[in-house]
């Protein structure tokens, strides 16, 4: 079974999904850091990312089995892997390896067109968000407990323009995909929100094997 996680950044949306497939004993993939790799290898090629024509080579050389070697997560690569994620042939190489994965099933993939173009057709689909403030809130107090002083107004700022570049670029936007179920996680932990998934994953074993008893 492919399950597809969607959604905002800083939604919590990676930690939930790493505790959701441990739980749920399927492999995990981050797509964000596939893209992210892609961007790591673009700055150590000291390629410009307006050279449309470079990228998309590196791109295509990217060796993504080595995604979890770096520090994918630099404020640097944040910053321009939207820019990159915009490139339809760079989304195309993308996509393929993506699918490729997924052919071998049991696996949750994360990501923020997971459900809406790579995998539309998985059984079970999250969007996971929540508000703009919330998520401010909560990676002001990461930057905190690391010791870094970031200004609350500048980290909301922030997380509005990268929803502004998911939601409003033409290719793969960040959107609902149809059938998914929503969880906001203002208000919740994050066991909360693995919990609702689990319980999503027992009615649709329950339902499926309700059909396939009226079948037989
Ligand atoms: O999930 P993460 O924040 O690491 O993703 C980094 C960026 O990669 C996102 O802001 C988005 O621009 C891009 N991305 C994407 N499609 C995906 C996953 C990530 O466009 N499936």
């Amino acid at each position: 079974m492919i399950i597809t996680i969607d959604g905002t950044s800083g939604s919590g949306k990676s930690t939930v999904s790493r505790k959701f497939a441990k739980k749920q004993n399927m492999s995990l993939l981050n797509t964000g850091s596939l893209y992210r790799k892609i961007t790591l290898d673009c700055l150590i090629s000291g390629i410009k990312i307006e050279d449309r024509e470079a990228v998309i080579s590196a791109a295509a050389h990217c060796d993504f089995e080595k995604k979890n070697e770096f520090h994918l997560n630099d404020e640097k690569i944040s910053r321009l892997v939207p820019l990159i994620a915009q490139i339809p042939e760079v989304r195309k190489i993308v996509k393929d390896y993506q699918k490729e994965l997924g052919t071998a099933g049991n696996i949750v993939i994360e990501g923020r067109d997971i459900g809406t173009v790579v995998f539309p057709e998985a059984p079970l689909k999250f969007y996971i968000t929540a508000s703009p403030e919330t998520r401010a809130r909560r990676k002001f107090e990461e930057l905190k407990a690391k010791g870094i002083e970031e200004d609350y107004q500048m980290v909301l700022e922030n997380i509005i323009n990268r929803d502004r570049a998911d939601e409003g670029r033409k290719i793969s936007p960040l959107k609902i995909p149809d059938g998914a179920v929503v969880i906001d996680t203002s208000e919740l932990t994050i066991e909360q929100v693995v919990g609702q998934m689990e319980e999503e994953v027992r009615e649709l074993k329950a339902e499926s094997g309700k059909r396939t008893d009226e079948v037989n």
